[in-house]
C-alpha cells in the first residue's frame, strides 16, 4: 500500500492571487496521487492548470442548491440537484487546460474535474452538515477514486485516546478543568479510564458568567459518574482581571500592553483573552493550594478540533484566520503545549463523534445530549460598548437593506442601487425577493452595533439587520431574506426578526453596557426563562443550541422626546447543526412550534428592563452560533 494514497486540500481564507498566498509544491498535482480541492484548494488547483481565478461582485456564503454533473465519479449516487454550503469570495472564471466543470451554481462554477488524472475540485464544503450529500462525495472520492477502504471505526478512536492519554502524562497528575458541557465530561471521563483516580483532579471553576443554578447541577452530574469536582467561586477573580495582549494585532510578538479590566472591556476578542488567561491564573491557584509542583501537573481539556479551527490554532492549521479565540486556546495553553503539558485526546474530533464517545463510556443520555455551553459562558453572549457602531458605510447599508426590504416598490424606479442587487442576487432569488416584498410590507432597520461572523473562511465584525412588521411573520420567507441580504450587503453578517410590531424610530445610538453584575443578571434570567419554556415544550432535542443574548438596543423612542437609551433588548438565537463547524437556524413552524416560540418571548418580557425581544434568523455562515 502507498503511504499516501489520497490528497485533499482543504478552504481557507487566502486569495489564491495575493502575493502572500499559501507556497505548495506544484509535483503534489502531477505524481498520481488522487487530489480533491475543497474551496481554495479547487481554486488553487484551477489555477496551476493555468485557469483563471477572479474576485467577482457576486459572493456566496450559505446553503445554495447546485446542478452537479452525475456522470463524474465524484458525484456517483447523487441526484442532479444538490444542496451544498458556498463561502467564497473569489470565483473560476476560466476553468484550467484539461479540466472540465462538473457542477454550478447559477452562473458560477461550483466544481472542476480532470478525471484521467484523478483531480477534483469543488468550490463547496463537502465536509460540512450544510451539504446534505458531502459524505457521500467524500466517499466516492476516497474509496471510488483513491481506492481506499474504511476500517477507521470509533471504538479504534476511543482505544486511540486512552493509549495517548497514559502515553503523554505517565506517572503525572492532570488538572481536568470542567466547564460541565459534553466536552470537558467525555475529557475526564476518558482521563478517569485511563488513568488512576488519584491522578485526575477535577475542577469546575465558577467564573461567574454560568447559567442559573448551573454550577451546582455540574457538581451533582459529574458526582454521580464517579467524578469527585472541586468547585472553585471565582467569579470576583473573573470580573476585575486584566490580562496582556500584544500592542499590535497583527504581530504577536510585538510590545504587550495591558489590557483595562474585563468588566471595562467591550472588544469580544479581548474578553476571551482575558477570561481564558484568568481561567490559567485561577488553575495555577489550585494546584499550589494543592501544593503541587506545577512542572509536574499537566492540563486536560476538552478541545475539540472546530475550537483549534477557529482560534486559527497552528495544531488545525497554520493559515486559517482567527474567527475566535476560544478560552481553551490562549496564548498562555499554546506555551504549555509546547512544552508537551497540554492533554487534549480530543482534538481531532467534532462535537458528533465526542458524543459518540460519550455514549460509549457509559455517560447519562441527558449529559451526552446538553446543549454545549462556551466555556467563557454568558459573558460572550452580552454585546458590550460604549458608543453606537456607525462607520462611514452606515447610511449606505442602511439604504441598501430599505432598497432589499421594499424591492417589490423600488424596483419600479431607477436607483443605482438596483444595479448592484441584480449583480450580486440570482434570478430566483430576485423573484424571491419580489414575491415576500410585495406579500408584506417589512419595516427595516440597521442596528449601531457589531457582532462576529465568518464569510468566505474570514472573521467579520460587523452591522445587524433588524426587519419587523405588524403583520404576522411569515418564517420561511424571513429566512430567505436572511440569507438574501448579507450576499448584497457584504457589511451585514447577521439578520433578526424584532417581535412586538413594526420598529418606527431609527435606532442610532446604544445603551453603554459593560460586563456588570446588573446586565448579567437580567440576561441570566431571561436565559432561564426561554431555555425552560423550552424544556417544557419538550423541545430540547429539536435544536442543537439556543443562546440568548443581551444587546445594547433600546427601541421604540421617539426622536422629538429626547429620550435617554437606557433598556436592552434580547436575542434568541436557535442553531440546527450536527457538526458546530456550519448550521442553520430554527425555522418557527419547521423546527420549532410557533406557539412555544411565542410563549418563549412572553416569558422573557417578564424580566423587568427589556426593550424588545428578537429571533436570530442567520445561518452559520455568515454569521456564527455565538454573537461574539
Ligand atoms: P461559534 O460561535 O464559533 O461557536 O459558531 C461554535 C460552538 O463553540 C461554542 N463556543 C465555545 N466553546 N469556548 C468553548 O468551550 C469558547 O470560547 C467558545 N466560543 C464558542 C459555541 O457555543 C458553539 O457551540
Amino acid at each position: 500500500m502507498k503511504e499516501v494514497q489520497a490528497i485533499i486540500i482543504s478552504g481557507g481564507p487566502s486569495s489564491v492571487n495575493d502575493t502572500a498566498a499559501p507556497q505548495y509544491d506544484p509535483d503534489i498535482f502531477k505524481c498520481g496521487i488522487p487530489v480533491l480541492g475543497i474551496c481554495y484548494g479547487l481554486q488553487m488547483l484551477n489555477k496551476e492548470f493555468n485557469g483563471k481565478v477572479e474576485r467577482t461582485e457576486s459572493r456566496e456564503d450559505g446553503q445554495f442548491t447546485i446542478q452537479v454533473d452525475t456522470s463524474c465519479l465524484l458525484f456517483k449516487k447523487l441526484s442532479a440537484e444538490q444542496e451544498v454550503l458556498l463561502t467564497h469570495g473569489d470565483s473560476i472564471t476560466q476553468v484550467a487546460e484539461g479540466f472540465k466543470a462538473v457542477a454550478h451554481s447559477g452562473a458560477c462554477i461550483a466544481a472542476i474535474a480532470n478525471e484521467k488524472a484523478k483531480l477534483y475540485g469543488v468550490q463547496f464544503h463537502p465536509e460540512v452538515d450544510l451539504t446534505e450529500h458531502g459524505q457521500q462525495i467524500l466517499q466516492n472520492f476516497l474509496f471510488d477514486v483513491a481506492q481506499c477502504s474504511g476500517d477507521y471505526t470509533m471504538a479504534n478512536r476511543e482505544e486511540a485516546c486512552v493509549r495517548y492519554i497514559k502515553e503523554a502524562v505517565g506517572d503525572h497528575k492532570v488538572l481536568m478543568l470542567l466547564s460541565g458541557g459534553v466536552d470537558s465530561t467525555v475529557c475526564a471521563a476518558l482521563l478517569h479510564k485511563a488513568l488512576s483516580p488519584e491522578q485526575v483532579i477535577a475542577v469546575h471553576i465558577d467564573n461567574g458568567f454560568m447559567r442559573r443554578d448551573e454550577s451546582e447541577q455540574v457538581e451533582a452530574s459529574l458526582n454521580k459518574i464517579g467524578l469527585k469536582v472541586r468547585v472553585i467561586q471565582a467569579a470576583h477573580n473573573f470580573y476585575n482581571s486584566t490580562t496582556t495582549m500584544a500592542a499590535d494585532k497583527k504581530d504577536p510578538n510585538s510590545r504587550k500592553r495591558m489590557t483595562g479590566t474585563l468588566n471595562r472591556t467591550v472588544n469580544p476578542e479581548e474578553k476571551r483573552k482575558i477570561i481564558g488567561d484568568t481561567f490559567m491564573k485561577v488553575a495555577n491557584e489550585v494546584v499550589d493550594e494543592l501544593n503541587l509542583k506545577p512542572e509536574d501537573v499537566y492540563l486536560g481539556q476538552g478541545t475539540l478540533r472546530p475550537d483549534l479551527i477557529e482560534s486559527a490554532s497552528a495544531l488545525a492549521s497554520g493559515n486559517a484566520d482567527a474567527i475566535k479565540t476560544h478560552h481553551n486556546d490562549t496564548d498562555l495553553v499554546r506555551e504549555l503545549r509546547k512544552q508537551g503539558r497540554v492533554v487534549e485526546p480530543l482534538k481531532d474530533f467534532h462535537k458528533d463523534e465526542v458524543r459518540a464517545i460519550g455514549k460509549d463510556l457509559g455517560l447519562p443520555e441527558e449529559l451526552v445530549h446538553r446543549h454545549p455551553f462556551p466555556g467563557p459562558g454568558l459573558s460572550i453572549r452580552v454585546i458590550c460598548a460604549e458608543e453606537p457602531y456607525m462607520c462611514k458605510d452606515f447610511a449606505e447599508n442602511s439604504s441598501m437593506l430599505k432598497i432589499i426590504c421594499t424591492f417589490a416598490n423600488s424596483s419600479k424606479t431607477l436607483h443605482s442601487v438596483l444595479n448592484k442587487i441584480k449583480t450580486c442576487a440570482s434570478q430566483e432569488e430576485q423573484d424571491q425577493l419580489m414575491r415576500i416584498t410585495s406579500a408584506s410590507p417589512l419595516s427595516s432597520q440597521l442596528l449601531p452595533i457589531k457582532t462576529v461572523g465568518v464569510q468566505g473562511d474570514c472573521r467579520t465584525y460587523s452591522y445587524v439587520a433588524a426587519l419587523s412588521s405588524d403583520e404576522v411573520p411569515v418564517w420561511q420567507d424571513l429566512v430567505i431574506l436572511a440569507k438574501i441580504i448579507p450576499r448584497i450587503c457584504h457589511s451585514i453578517n447577521r439578520v433578526v426578526w424584532v417581535f412586538g410590531g413594526a420598529v418606527q424610530f431609527p435606532i442610532e445610538d446604544i445603551t453603554p453596557t459593560f460586563l456588570t453584575t446588573g446586565v448579567l443578571a437580567t440576561l441570566r434570567q431571561a436565559d432561564y426563562n426561554a431555555t425552560r419554556t423550552l424544556a417544557q415544550a419538550g423541545c430540547m432535542g429539536n435544536i442543537s443550541q439556543m443562546p440568548i443574548v443581551s444587546i445594547p438596543i433600546h427601541f421604540d423612542r421617539d426622536p422629538s422626546l429626547h429620550l435617554p437609551s437606557c433598556q436592552r433588548s434580547i436575542v434568541i438565537r436557535t442553531f440546527v447543526t450536527n457538526d458546530f463547524m456550519t448550521g442553520i437556524p430554527a425555522t418557527p413552524g419547521k423546527h420549532l412550534p410557533v406557539k412555544v416560540l411565542d410563549q418563549m418571548v412572553e416569558n422573557i418580557l417578564q424580566v423587568p428592563g427589556i426593550s424588545r425581544v428578537l429571533y436570530d434568523l442567520t445561518a452559520k455562515p455568515p454569521g456564527t452560533t455565538e454573537w461574539e
